[in-house]
């Protein structure tokens, strides 16, 4: 596999959710991607940016376009050194939250996306890897 561009931004306030959303949709059709998977990737993106961003105390986000033979793709890699999750499974379940959401943002991710990954660790911070294929 190959990584053909590869950009980190910075997710300190709303407004760099506002441009991870912006960037990822950009990339998401030069990848060519389908309307409604450009949508799916935009808003995982937008949903795991949003936890860093109140969880993790902010973070990053790393946007790649991978060339995998036929077939392109996005992944989006978000990391942050806040507190962790301790319970990575019981923040997967839906409805599941810690603060004023619906619990949605980390399952409702999961399943708009075709590769998922989390790590997780109490004290050192999270970290979030999710891919789209065309
Ligand atoms: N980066 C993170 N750092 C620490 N805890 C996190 C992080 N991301 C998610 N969590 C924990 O996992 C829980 C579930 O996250 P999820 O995104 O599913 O729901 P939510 O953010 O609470 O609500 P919603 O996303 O529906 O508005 C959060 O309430 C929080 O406790
Ligand atoms: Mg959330």
């Amino acid at each position: 596999m190959e990584t053909a561009a590869s950009d980190v931004h910075p997710i300190k306030t709303a407004d760099d959710v506002v441009r991870i959303r912006q960037e990822v949709r950009k990339r998401a059709v030069e990848v060519g991607l389908s309307l409604v998977d450009q949508t799916k990737i935009v808003t995982a993106a937008s949903e795991l940016a949003r936890n860093t961003l109140d969880y993790g105390g902010g973070g990053t986000a790393c946007v790649e376009i991978l060339v995998n033979g036929a077939r392109p793709g996005i992944r989006l890699t978000f990391e942050d050194k806040g507190p962790g999750i301790a319970d990575v499974q019981l923040a997967l379940t839906d409805g599941y939250t810690t603060g004023s959401g619906l619990g949605l943002g980390l399952s409702g991710a999961r399943r708009l996306s075709n590769e998922f990954y989390i790590e997780s660790k109490p004290g050192e911070g999270t970290k979030v890897v999710i891919a789209r294929w065309k």
